[in-house]
Formats: C-alpha cells, structure tokens, sequence
C-alpha cells in the first residue's frame, strides 16, 4: 500500500514534509524488448478444497456462499472505494443474510489511523529476538486491538519485501532477508493474528523489494517518465529457495489472506500473474484463503480474476475514479458469459472459508472507528462527505501491551560491541546523553502524518505500515529518570549540530556518553530528506558519523545507540578504542526508552541477534536498488542476477568479511558450545503429489434475467463515487461502459483458463505450505550449550547447512531457539531437519529434490561463529 502521491501530499499536513517537486529526470536507456523476461501462463485458476486443516471453514463458506446471489458474491470480491466507507479498505456487504462489509485496516506494526491503540515494534526488530513465543505475543496482540476497533483483517505481517538491497524502504516492515527467520516470523505472527479472530493478510506478494517505480503514477509525481511498474525478474529457483518460502510458511500456518503486489514479477503484474497466483500460491502452495489487490494493483477485470485475484481494493480503478474493474463490470462479465460462476463462487468462498477459519461469526464487533479524521462525528462516507454520524468512539484497545512492547524492544536490541564490560551500567557519575535521535519530536510523536520525517528518535518508520502513537517514551525520558532516581549526574544534548555544547559536555572528568543516531526509511509515496522511501545511501542521518566522532574523540567511554531500518555502515568509528559499546534497537515502538534502558542498565541481559548482515560498504551487498529507470519510459527492468545470494549469503560467496555478521549479538555472560549429535531416519524416499481435482463447485444458480441486475429502485441510496455491483441499465455493454467491450476471453486469455473441469494436481502441492512430506523431520541435531559466565542469560544457538552444491550457499539458516541458561548452567538445543530444509527446487522434475552433495550441519552463535559440525549421511 498505497497513497496516490497527490494524495500523500495533500495528507501531508503542516510544512513537516519536503513536498518533493515533480522534475524532469534523464531519459533512460531502453532495454530491448526480446530480451526481457514472460512469464508463463498457469490456468484455470485452482478452486479451493478445503485441505489441511480448511475443511470446517471450507465447508461453512460452501453452505453460506450456496445461498448468496451473484450480486452479492460480487460485493465480498469488490471494495467500495476509496474512502468509501472507514477502513483503509472495505467491501461491499450482505445485508439479506447478515454479512456485514469486511474491514481491512492496515498496519503491521498496530492498528492505523486511529487512536487509542499501541505501537509496536518493528517485524524487523521483533525478528532480532529470534524468539518464536515474542513473534506469536506481539500477533495475537495487535490482533486483539484490530478486533478491538472492529477490524475484519490485518494488513500484515510483511515478508515482501524479505529485504534484497539493505535500502529498501520498507524491510523494517518485514523480518529478515534470510528466509527461514523471515518465514517463522511470517507464520508466528499470522498465527497469533488469527488466534485473536482477525484474519492477517501476508504481504506482498511478490519481489515488491523496492520503493522506486512501484507504480507509474507514483512515480510520475517525483519526475520520472515511466508507463508501467517495474518488473522483478525471477527465476524459478531462487523463487523458490528465497522469495516464495516464507509465504509457503504463511499458507501453511492458514493465512487467510495474501496481498499481491504493485510490481511485476517477469513482466506480468502480480495481481493478474497466472504464474504466480494460480500456478505457485494457489495449485503448488494449496492456499486455501483470498488474495487481495494492493491499493490500486489491480489493472485489468476478466484477466486478473482468471489469473486467481479473489479481491479489489479498495475497489475503484484509480482513487475515487468512480469506476471498477469488478463491481459491475465483474456481474456483466458473468453475464454476459466471459466470466465463469464457478471462478466468482471461488472467490467468495476463498474470502469466506478464512472468514470462519479465525473464527469470525455473523454478529462480529462493529467497526468503531474512522480511518479518515480522529474527530467524533463526521460522514461515515468519507469521499462522498455522506453519513454524517458518530464514527469515532475512541476505544480504548491497548490492554497491558505495554509491558509486551517493553520487553520486545530490550530483547529486539542487539549488543553489537561491549569492550571490557562497559555495559552494563551501574550508577554511573555523570551521564551525558547526545543527539537528536535520544529526544521527542518538536512537532510531537505523530506530528509528521505517517510518520514522514525523521524528527526525535525513530519509533517507528514511516507509510502505510505506520499507526499513531499513544505516547512515545524517548531515551532522554527514560534515561534521566533512571539516572536521577540512582543519584548520577544526567545532561543531554538533543541537536546533532550543537557542536560546541556537546563538546563541553562529553570532555567533563568522568563522563559516559551515550551517542543516539539513526537511519529512516519508508513506503515510496513519501519523500524524506530525497529519499523517496527507499534510503539512498547506508550511512547515519543528521549527520551522525560526525556526532559519534565528535563525541568519542573527547570521551573515552562513549556508547553508541543506533535506531534504524536496516544495516548502516559504521567502518569510521566502530573500532575506536574509546567507542566502547554498540547497540543496534531497531525500531521499537512506543516504550523505545525503558526498552533501552533495561538493556544498558542489565535489567534485561541481551540476546537479540542482528537479523541482517553489517558490511563495511554498501557495494558488499551485492543487489542494488534501481534509483534510475533502465527502459526508456516502458518498465524499468530489476534483474534479481544474484540469485539466491543476497545479505549472508552474498557476504559468504564472495569471501567478504562484514563487519557485524548475520546472527551476531553479545549478551553479558558468555556461552559455549560442546557435543554435537546427530539422530534420525535420514532421507525417505519421496512421493510427487499425483492425480486430478475435482470439478470446480458451482454453487447455487444465478438469474439470467438482466433487469434483475438493476441499481435498486426506491429509497436505496446511492452514495458518491461508491462501487457497486448494480447496473445502471440492462444493455450489458452500456452498463460496463467499458472501451473495449465485446472482447472475448478467447482474444487475450490462453484456451482453457476458464475451464472448471478437474486438473492435474501439482506434484509439489498436494497440503496447504506444499506437498507435506517437505515437513518430514528427517534428521535431529542436539549440542550442549553452556553459561559459562557469572549472570544469567539467553543465548540464540543456531542451525546451519551447507547443501553441499558448487552452486549453493555456502550455508544456510535452518533452525535457531532463544534459550534462557542459568548461570554455570547447561541445557540441550534441539532442531529438527526436515526434508524442505536440506532440498533444492528442481526445475526440471518442478519438485523439491536432495541431491547428492554431502550435506553438513553447523551450529553455533552466528552464521560466522560455528564450532560445531556434523555430516548428515
Ligand atoms: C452491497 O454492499 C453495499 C454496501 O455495503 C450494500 O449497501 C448493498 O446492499 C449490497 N448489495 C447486495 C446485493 O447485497
Ligand atoms: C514521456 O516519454 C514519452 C516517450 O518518450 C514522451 O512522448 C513524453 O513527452 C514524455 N513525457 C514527459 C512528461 O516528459
Ligand atoms: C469497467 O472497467 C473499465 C476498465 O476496464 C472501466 O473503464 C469502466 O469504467 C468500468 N465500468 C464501470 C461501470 O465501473
Ligand atoms: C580492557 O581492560 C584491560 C585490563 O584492564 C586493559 O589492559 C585494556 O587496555 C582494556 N581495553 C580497552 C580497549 O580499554
Ligand atoms: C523535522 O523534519 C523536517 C524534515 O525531515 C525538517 O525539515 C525539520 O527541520 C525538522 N524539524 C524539527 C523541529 O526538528
Ligand atoms: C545519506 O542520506 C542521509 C539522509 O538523507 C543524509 O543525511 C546523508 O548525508 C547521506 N550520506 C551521504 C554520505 O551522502
Ligand atoms: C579518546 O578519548 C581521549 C579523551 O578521554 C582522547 O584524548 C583520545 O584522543 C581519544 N582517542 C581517540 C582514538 O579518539
Ligand atoms: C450510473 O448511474 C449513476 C447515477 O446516474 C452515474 O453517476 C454513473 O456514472 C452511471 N455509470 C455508468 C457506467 O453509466
Ligand atoms: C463481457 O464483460 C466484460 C466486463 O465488462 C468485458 O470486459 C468483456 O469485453 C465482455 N465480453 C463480451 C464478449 O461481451
Ligand atoms: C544420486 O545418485 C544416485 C545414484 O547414482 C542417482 O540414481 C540419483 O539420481 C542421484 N540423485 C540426484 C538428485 O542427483
């Protein structure tokens, strides 16, 4: 998601924005069309069986849906508009049999656009505690205040982007670039989500990696000249192997719905990618939910529905065009024989089976709350400016999250460095406390709409992924209160550019400083300091190298606190003798200074492990971001060239040494690591999913008289600009008012992509996630793992393999566990290796194959400290 960037400007309230001004941009070198990459199709679309654990859902929306008319299974498919109704999106409703419409709010990190509600740390922090109970907590907790305000589902969690180029703007919506921690994260957090009844909707779906040229129009307002989203160019196996895998992990976990993205995947946009939707989400995956556009993603009606869309948001063709691809346009394609009943059934029991599985029922909580103002009465149709009623009742749905928040954001901080334990304090003399990022925002914690400027410190990034504060504890706050309280002498300076001030300050005898710098990023509708969501560069904002440099030239004992987005090159100053600690915290959330000051001062002893790779420069990364359009103003063109080598994996091919690597974190005792085991059945032979489907369900009749298809007449009202699914008049062609109508499906869509007869299966489905022997636990790796220190701790033992081809990784993330261990203590860390994790995708046989490459097992502390090792024979 997903603001028109006229709107975004508009939303931008006060001068808190550089407004960017749309400029002319070079003309880009054009890339020859043959060259650049199709997609193959993959239809008819596959109807949903209730596998898995589906079938009771499956079988309630069956029933429910046999009773809809046409019209009405339309209205689920179909948003109302933008700005239609409360939620950033919602759809039409079912008045006759008590379906009331479905709200989709977003965010990942807490509920948007509303108040009352808490801030939660980032699915990039949350992912550093490496901690499956805190992914699952803060799901079903931020499930619980979506249900609260009357949400139906979840815009979230986020695995697209998974985080390719360090500088996508989004990443710190999402978990980790490497898969599995980004797949277990995707599936923890959905199964919380869903647990407090609101449906979570993975996102994006897919290679949605950077912000620049997601959409044309977007990208048109900042000045490039460009007609179509960018294309992501994928091949099959690092689909598979990287991108696909964590949303695999979302279907198997029952995510109800899956958002496709903006971007094309191959030159086909996601949202009508029969590939993607049809071919690997619906037939290989099994998903048994709906897939829902992002904002605008749709760009066709017949061909996105046969390509497996199941839902449009937020309906209209643009913002508040007044029209839509389905609405009516999808009722007259139905009738007028080009759509087939069994694909709009299938679409209406796909939203609905996800509806009961969370365990949705008829009489679900009112929407309580309005996207659009915080004020208490206002039109309840906001775009229409119709409805005037109460629409805020100011609910109050935080619960004692707080204290959840608190502790995700000190175990999401990660202990980067800690010469001669410098950390933990304890009642140091005189602390002073240096840079803007420890401070408020002058313009107060919300002040930047969507959180659009890089004012105070960072709690949170900004975009759609974005909600309001309900307050916001600054490290200054909570550190000055700590201070006092223990009798230290406590003096801050929050202008990065009071030179002479905070030098005064930190040469004082006896001074610990606290250095606080950050990075920011965001969602591409909005510019912040010329970064048009996507960071330009990996260095500190507000000049924070020269802040850290300033400050630790003076003070021997300076500590760095880094709040960011992703990695951020810190070669000028992390080794100086007098930096003597670092401490990456994310981006936490509203308790970001208790959070921090729990860890500096040991109240909690830090595990957290950073959930991306440090290099000592941006080109060691490998992947780039494309910030100038490479095909003339056709689709810029991202050729993902590297494969399946992106962050650790990038670092371990090319024999780079990062700085801080993938899985690193200190903690304040020390462990070890003895007595690696291996047990197990070792590789069992494996079965192809075979056979054929059964005929797709038609459900119930629909009339085919025309006139019974009207707006209705009398006292219904018609509000402005709203999406229906009515036509105005009984000439189908003049109702669609559509250019190009008559075309038959015939002309652009391959023979059989409607067809509802039964279809092979696919060989690596047969389950929701895949075909369920991937999950075969085929071998068990145990070691012993140590406090060999003097306080208590946790420590994240971790699983790697090496697959053993010249073309694989040189290993891969395959298992971790956040263990708590006494001090002097032992406990035994336990993973399992299931067929999936030591296969590579075979894109001959299409499945999942164990080559024949010795394969090894590592486990250690990060992915470059690995005592331990074992062969899998
Ligand atoms: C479609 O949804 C709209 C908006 O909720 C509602 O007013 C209308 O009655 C619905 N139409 C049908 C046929 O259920
Ligand atoms: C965009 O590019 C096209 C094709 O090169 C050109 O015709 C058009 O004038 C350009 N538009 C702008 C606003 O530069
Ligand atoms: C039907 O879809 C076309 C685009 O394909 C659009 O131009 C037209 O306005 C739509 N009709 C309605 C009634 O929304
Ligand atoms: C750490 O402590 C040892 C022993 O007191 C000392 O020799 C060494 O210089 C210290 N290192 C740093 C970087 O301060
Ligand atoms: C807030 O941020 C904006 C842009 O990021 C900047 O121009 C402005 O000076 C900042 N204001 C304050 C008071 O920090
Ligand atoms: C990187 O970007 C930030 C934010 O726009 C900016 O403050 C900083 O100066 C840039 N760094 C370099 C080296 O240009
Ligand atoms: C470390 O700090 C001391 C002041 O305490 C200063 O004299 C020295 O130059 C600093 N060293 C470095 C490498 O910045
Ligand atoms: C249908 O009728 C309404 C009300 O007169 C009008 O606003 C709308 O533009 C019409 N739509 C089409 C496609 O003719
Ligand atoms: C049927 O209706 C759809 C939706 O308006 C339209 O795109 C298509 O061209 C129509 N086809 C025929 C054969 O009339
Ligand atoms: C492994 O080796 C066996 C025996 O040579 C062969 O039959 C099999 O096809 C090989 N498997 C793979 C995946 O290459």
């Amino acid at each position: 998601m997903f603001l028109s960037y006229q709107l975004a400007v508009a939303l931008l309230t006060g001068a808190v924005c550089a407004s960017p001004s749309p400029a002319p941009r070079a003309i880009y070198a054009r890339q020859n069309q043959s060259t650049l990459q199709t997609s193959p199709p993959f239809y008819p679309s596959p109807w949903a069986d209730g596998s898995g654990d589906w079938a009771d859902a499956y079988a309630k929306a069956k029933d429910f849906v046999s009773k809809m008319t046409l019209m009405e299974k339309i209205n689920i498919t179909t948003g109302v508009g933008w700005e239609g109704e409360q939620c950033v999106g919602q759809t039409g409703s079912v008045p006759r049999l008590g379906l009331r419409s479905m709200c989709m709010q977003d965010s990942p990190v807490g509920v948007r656009d509303t108040d009352y509600n808490s801030v939660f740390s980032s699915g990039q922090s949350v992912a550093a505690t490496f901690d499956r109970a805190l992914f699952y907590a803060r799901g079903l907790a931020m499930g619980q205040e979506h249900r609260g305000k009357g949400v139906t589902v979840q815009l979230g969690p986020v695995a697209g982007p998974i985080g390719r180029s360090p500088e996508g703007g989004r990443n710190w919506e999402g978990f980790s670039p490497d898969p599995v921690l980004s797949g277990i994260g995707l599936a923890e957090t959905t199964k919380g989500i869903q647990d407090a009844g609101v449906i979570a909707c993975a996102k994006h779906f897919i290679g949605n990696e950077q912000e620049h040229f997601r959409q044309a129009p977007e990208s048109q307002g900042f000045g490039f000249n460009i007609t179509d989203s960018y294309s992501s160019n994928i091949d099959d196996t690092t689909m598979h192997e990287l991108y696909l895998w964590p949303f695999a992990d979302a279907v198997r976990a029952g995510v109800g719905s899956i958002m496709c993205s903006y971007n094309q995947l191959n030159n086909s946009y996601a949202c009508q990618n029969s590939k993607l939707l049809n071919g690997l989400l619906k037939g290989e995956l099994g998903f048994q939910g709906w897939v829902m556009s992002d904002w605008a993603a749709q760009h066709s009606g017949t061909e996105s529905a046969a390509a497996g869309l199941d839902q449009t948001m937020p309906g209209d063709v643009t913002f508040n065009s007044a029209t839509s691809y389905w609405g009516t346009n999808l009722t007259v394609a139905v009738l007028n024989g080009t759509v087939p009943e069994w694909r709009v059934d299938d679409m209406a029991v796909r939203i609905l089976s996800a509806y009961f599985k969370v365990g949705r029922t008829l009489d679900e909580p009112e929407i309580n709350f309005s996207s659009w103002t915080l004020d208490t009465y206002g039109p309840v149709h906001y775009a229409a400016s119709q409805g005037y009623q109460q629409i805020n009742q100011h609910v109050d749905v935080r619960g004692e999250h707080a204290s959840l928040i608190r502790e995700i954001g000190a175990k999401s901080t990660v202990l980067l460095k800690n010469t001669n334990n410098t950390l933990p304090l304890s009642k140091p003399k005189f602390l002073a406390v240096i840079g803007e990022d420890a401070g408020p925002n002058l313009y107060g914690p919300n002040g930047c709409s969507d959180r659009g400027c890089d004012n105070g410190t960072l709690g949170m990034a900004w975009g759609s992924g974005s909600s309001n504060f309900p307050y916001l504890i600054t490290p200054d706050f909570a550190l000055s209160y700590q201070a006092i309280s223990d009798g230290t002498i406590y003096q801050s300076v929050l202008d990065n550019y009071a030179t002479s001030q905070i030098e005064a300050l930190v040469a004082q005898a006896d001074v610990t400083s606290i250095v606080f710098v950050n990075v920011d990023s965001g969602e591409g509708y909005i510019e912040v300091d010329g970064n048009i969501g996507d960071r330009n560069n990996l260095t500190l904002w507000n000049s924070g190298d020269d802040l850290i440099k300033n400050v630790s030239a003076l003070c021997s004992n300076t500590i760095v606190v880094i709040h960011s987005t992703g990695p951020v090159i810190v070669s000028e100053w992390y080794d100086s003798p007098n930096v003597t600690a670092i401490l990456w915290a994310g981006v936490p959330g509203q308790e970001s200074g208790n959070s921090i000051t729990d860890i500096l001062y040991g109240k909690v002893n830090p595990a957290a492990r950073t959930p991306f790779t440090w290099g000592a420069d941006s080109a060691s990364y490998g992947a780039d971001l494309l910030y100038t359009p490479n095909n003339g103003e056709g689709a810029p063109q991202i050729d993902f060239t590297e494969g399946v080598f992106i962050d650790y994996r990038a670092f371990d091919a090319k024999n780079i040494t990062p700085i801080y690597e993938f899985g690193f974190g200190l903690s304040y005792t020390t462990f070890e690591y003895s007595d690696i085991k291996i047990s197990g059945s070792g590789v069992t032979p494996y079965t192809p999913t075979t056979g054929t489907t059964s005929a797709a369900p038609v459900l119930g009749n629909y009339s085919t008289i025309i006139s019974d298809y009207l707006f209705p007449n009398g006292s219904f009202p018609r509000i402005w600009q709203y999406i229906y699914p009515y036509l105005n008049t009984t000439d189908l062609a003049a109702a669609a008012d559509e250019s190009d109508y008559g075309k038959t499906a015939a002309e652009y869509l391959p023979a059989g992509a409607l067809d509802g007869s039964a279809q092979p299966k696919v060989a690596a489905g047969g389950g929701p996630g895949g075909n369920p022997q991937l999950w075969d636990v085929l071998y068990t790796v145990t070691a012993t793992v140590t406090n060999t220190g003097s306080v208590d701790g946790e420590e994240v033992p971790q699983l790697y393999i090496s697959l053993g081809a010249p073309t694989d990784p040189v290993k891969v993330l395959r298992g971790f566990e956040r263990l708590s261990i006494g001090a002097g203590q032992s406990t035994t860390f336990t993973a399992d290796i299931t067929r999936r994790d030591i296969s590579n995708w075979d894109t001959v046989s299409q499945n999942w194959v164990i080559t024949n490459y010795t394969k090894t097992a590592y486990v250690g502390s990060s992915s470059r400290k690995l005592p331990l090792s074992i062969k899998l024979s």
